[in-house]
């Protein structure tokens, strides 16, 4: 895994940082997720007005990012130069030196005189400047000028890469809005953490997010609910606050948020749902329904609404409509099309959907489903786009080209990885960080579970039962956030960090260096930064 690419110059002072835990006055690098390779060594590098950036063409929109990072706290913007001369210089260089590097990977040095972050391709490069960033005071992280501080960065080492490529957050937006202005504050401090995948929920029962412009009746009605359940669903007599809620993305906001992730190295993945969770956009549309004839509004409460898509040519040419826009506003090579939680009992009851089934040939409602999202498989791979679907969609007979997401455990994943399709691990008891994060009658309302940081911090993606062939198939893990509990952006925060910081790594750090106690050290200066970023997290035990 270790690289030696830059010359390695080993002073009698240099430590090798193997845990990275100096316990009683903190961890020496406080950095989140931890590096592969760290090497501290004496003395340090301090950032003042007459430090350059060093930066040729290629590594230029990075530079200007550091620049950026940099300037509302210390005041002054390094200046920009392509040879540093004599001046002292952070100097960012995409390299074939470093083609030994992972993709992402990126190699770090910081002596008395001079930064070097070097990298084969521009995400490298990035993810080196989150690391700079941590090495700097917590108030580096102020957006405005932070008087008195001496900006030293500690002389260090790093070589380091990820061990997943697929390293996400979801957030629903559907349950409850996420304003633009809160997606790119999260999007800021998933950059910060290493993550390179935002999925996007965007349509589900009781909202639908995203303006299609051939079907605007999606937002005009399916964006928009009378009233949201108050307390837990499970609590009867439901209760509901009599408030309209909604909101959706125009095209124009969505290009916007795109561009934003794509600028911090984040692929947004959309999902669209289907065939169930699909109550918001039956309510616009009667006829994509079974029941055409029975108006429904957008669902105001919590749970698995029987609602579902009606399978016909008409319901299926409609929502590759809506992918084909979505595709033209996510370049994502992933495109997620749901799949779970599809109840079929209106499927049961629809002499429509009997009648296809037997049409086609299929064996019951299971394989109704399964020749669904083939067709949808069919047409994303056409236009050259790898279809995800929750693990629901193994049920009845997996489409060739599925990734599959796996959420009820770890099984799905293992079966999609024996028969050779790709996966990205999400299992509640790890993942699902919309679950409990502390004792219930300690913690705000949530929807149950009980998913503490060790929980995650302890989670390994690669099931034991994979061979190490069968393994390459996971593509990596990801953290959900379902919203039905997460009323507003700040609440998205507390319930995101710091456990999010846990699962960034796992998602990033070898497997043998991770260590809790090292991590909680490093978390305790990491949620500092978070303090200065405004960020809500939840306090940590002590
Ligand atoms: C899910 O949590 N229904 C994927």
């Amino acid at each position: 895994m270790f690289h030696p690419i830059l010359p390695v110059i080993l002073v009698s002072t240099s430590i090798i940082v193997g845990q990275v835990g100096l316990a009683a006055q903190g961890p020496a690098l406080a950095v989140i997720p931890q590096p592969i390779q760290a090497e501290l060594s004496g003395g340090v590098f301090v950032i003042d007005e007459n430090t350059v950036i060093v930066a040729d063409t290629a590594s230029m929109p990075e530079a200007c990012k550091l620049q950026d990072y940099l300037a509302p706290a210390m005041g002054f913007r390094l200046k920009l130069v392509e040879n540093a001369g004599s001046q002292r210089a952070i100097t960012l260089r995409i390299a074939d030196a470093f083609a030994g590097l992972a993709d992402e990977g990126y190699a770090l040095s910081v002596a008395p005189d001079g930064i070097l972050i070097g990298a084969k391709a521009r995400p490298g490069l990035f993810h080196g400047i989150q690391t700079l960033r941590q090495l700097l005071p917590p108030a580096v992280f102020r957006l405005a000028r932070v008087e008195g501080v001496r900006w030293e960065v500690p002389c260090v080492r790093i070589e380091d890469q990820p061990r997943f490529k697929w390293r996400g957050l979801l957030v629903d937006t559907a349950r409850h809005f996420v304003p633009k202005s809160s997606l790119l504050k999260f999007i800021d401090t998933m950059a910060l953490h290493k993550f390179n995948s935002l999925q996007l929920h965007l349509t589900d029962d009781q909202g639908w997010r995203i303006e299609i412009k051939k079907y605007p009746k999606l937002t005009e009605i399916g964006a928009w609910r009378d009233e949201t359940l108050v307390g837990h669903a499970r609590t009867k007599p439901w209760q509901f606050d009599g408030r309209r809620h909604g909101g959706f993305y125009t095209q124009n906001d969505i290009r916007e948020i795109v561009r934003y992730a794509a600028d911090r190295h984040i692929n947004v993945v959309p999902e669209i749902e289907m065939p169930g969770h699909a109550r918001a956009a039956i309510s616009a549309y009667p006829r994509l329904g079974c029941n055409p004839d029975t108006p429904l509004k957008p669902w105001a409460v919590w749970g698995v609404c029987p609602d579902i898509f009606c399978p016909t040519d008409e319901m299926i040419a409609f929502m590759q409509d809506v992918l084909t826009e979505v595709m033209e506003l996510f370049p994502s090579p992933f495109i997620h099309i749901g799949g779970d939680e599809a109840v079929k009992d209106q499927w049961k009851a629809s002499p429509v959907v009997q009648a296809r089934i037997k049409e086609l040939g299929l064996k019951d409602e299971a394989e109704m489903q399964s020749w669904f999202v083939k067709q949808m498989d069919a047409f994303l791979t056409r236009h050259g786009r790898r279809l995800v679907g929750w693990d629901e969609i193994l049920e009845g007979g997996l489409a060739p080209g599925a990734v599959v997401m796996s959420w009820r455990g770890e099984k799905g994943g293992i079966t999609a990885a024996k028969s050779g399709h790709d996966v990205v691990m999400a299992p509640t008891s790890y993942t699902y960080l919309d679950y409990y994060q502390g004792p219930k009658e300690r913690e705000p309302l949530a929807i149950g579970g009980d998913v503490p940081i060790e929980k995650v911090y302890g989670y390994d993606p690669i099931p034991a039962e994979l061979s190490a062939d069968e393994a390459r198939h996971v593509l990596g893990t990801q953290g959900q956030l379902w919203s039905e509990y997460i009323p507003n952006p700040r609440h998205l925060e507390y319930m995101a960090y710091p456990r999010a910081a846990a699962l960034a790594e796992v998602a990033w750090s070898a497997k043998e260096r991770r260590d809790f106690d090292s991590f909680m050290n490093r978390l305790r200066q990491h949620v500092q930064r978070l303090q200065v970023m405004d960020v809500n997290f939840r306090p940590l035990d002590k």
